[in-house]
């Protein structure tokens, strides 16, 4: 399913002239296959069948706008050190008289590099033997209020050490990126202990990612309540997580931190100059949307028990509401009401919640099709929600998430003659070759 390309070096001032020809294989040990004698500045990659990219300056998309993607048939992207200096038609690329690698994208099709934006990508161990238990009908809820479920993998990724934990973020950050997620988030929130909870942010940072601290996840086991963990991790793990991490999240939910705990922790948190994000009515309607709106969250996401009351509430307001279909097909639960949120004007992303219990899953493209057959979302819809809109959760808006002169160098080739195969292809990976900071990796 790998494909290939062609690369060719051009010269200084040889137009036209092709000094090295090497192929590139794209898939799981992308490295090119010969070494560049030219110093390269610039990436032409020409011919695209499609490119397709949110337009407009503005984030978050909403409404209507949410929907308006452009696509240039037969298209370039033309890179200059790792930052986008043009796109358009291959009948208007200008000649080119410095060094350019170029990359052939007959045949595909270019997109923004995807952005996963709520992932807990740090962890140890695996739950495969909870999933077997949900299968013959076990629930995550009963499982979690038993001790296993989050507080497993607690114990796990407190045992791994901090080395472990980054090979392990590391490994998911390649599987994620074989789906073409180039930027991503993730939580801690499997320590509960202030060593791990750290080394869970440095791991995160170090692997490239946008790390969150997910302080209240769970209450931990030496822990009477929630109130004296909270007073532990605020007291002696913030001030030293606030230096690490760009934004805070918390568990609001029946069963782990209620509105007054989570309301303590996120202002605490905002105090420290974290950003504020919160899981939010997963399994029951818990006041995590007023909250959200009440404090000026970046986001509150899941929402699978929102109401029609949050759906008005959330289409008011800045608050982005991030949407986790693989979570909710998982677990066998209710999706989002997607459709209703984003016709009443509220802003929303995707996410893949990737984590070891709730949503084993690292692709975006799933739930891209998901987004499209289970939240009835145009392919549209989802691409914006998951470059744009995803970016501007992560404060990386204006950098990350589209495809136009000013961003991030990052692009997804796709192996489909139209973008949408993305969605369409239901669990196969039409992901076939990447640019990463205006670089081929
Ligand atoms: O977003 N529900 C809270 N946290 C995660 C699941 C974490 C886990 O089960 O390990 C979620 O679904
Ligand atoms: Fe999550």
């Amino acid at each position: 399913m790998l494909g290939s390309c062609v690369v060719r070096m051009l010269a200084a001032g040889a137009k036209r002239g092709i000094v090295a020809t090497c192929a590139i294989a794209f898939g799981k040990a992308a490295t090119r296959s010969c070494d560049n004698p030219l110093k390269v500045t610039r990436l032409l990659v020409r011919h695209l069948a499609q490119l397709a990219t949110p337009g407009g300056l503005e984030a978050p998309l909403r409404g209507r706008a949410l929907g308006e993607i452009e696509v240039i048939e037969d298209a370039f992207v033309l890179c200059r050190e790792g930052t986008i200096e043009a796109v358009g038609r291959m009948r208007d690329l200008p000649l080119l008289d410095d060094d350019v690698e170029e990359v052939d994208g007959r045949g595909r099709c270019a997109i923004p590099g995807l952005v996963d934006c709520h992932t807990h990508a740090c962890f140890a161990g695996d739950r495969v033997d909870e999933f077997a238990l949900r299968a013959a009908g076990a629930t995550y809820e009963e499982l979690h209020a038993a001790g296993a479920g989050i507080l497993s993998t607690v114990r796990a990724t407190r045992a791994a050490g901090e080395a472990a934990l980054r090979e392990a973020v590391e490994r998911h950050a390649g599987w994620m990126r074989a789906h073409g997620t180039t930027t991503f988030e993730a939580k801690s929130g499997y320590g509960l202990d202030r060593e791990t909870e750290l080394a869970q942010l440095r791991a995160i940072a170090a692997a490239g990612g946008i790390p969150t601290w997910l302080g209240a996840h769970a209450v931990p086991p030496e822990f009477e309540s929630a109130d004296d963990y909270l007073d532990f991790a605020l007291a002696e793990v913030l001030p030293a997580a606030a230096r690490i991490a760009e934004a805070a999240d918390v568990f609001l939910e029946r069963g782990a931190f209620d509105v007054q705990q989570a309301r303590r922790y996120l202002e605490a948190c905002a105090a420290a100059g974290l950003a504020l994000r919160l899981h939010g009515d997963q399994f029951t309607e818990s006041g995590a949307v007023p909250l959200a709106i009440e404090l000026g969250a970046r986001s509150v996401d899941h929402l699978e028990a929102t109401g029609p009351d949050g759906v008005e509430a959330l289409a008011a307001s800045d608050v982005v509401g991030v949407l986790l279909p693989a979570s909710a097909l998982f677990l066998d639960r209710p999706m989002p009401p997607a459709r209703a949120l984003v016709d009443a004007g509220a802003a929303v992303a995707l996410g893949t919640d990737f984590n070891p219990g709730s949503a084993f899953c690292e692709s975006l493209p799933i739930v891209c099709s998901l987004a499209c057959t289970q939240l009835h979302l145009s392919p549209a819809e989802a691409l914006a929600a998951f470059t744009v809109n995803a970016a501007h959760v992560l404060g990386r808006a204006g950098r990350k998430g589209r495809l136009a002169p000013g961003y991030d160098a990052d692009i997804v080739l796709l192996d489909a003659p139209d973008w949408r195969h993305l969605a369409y292809h239901l669990g196969g990976n039409v992901v076939s070759g990447w640019v990463l900071g205006g670089a081929v990796p």
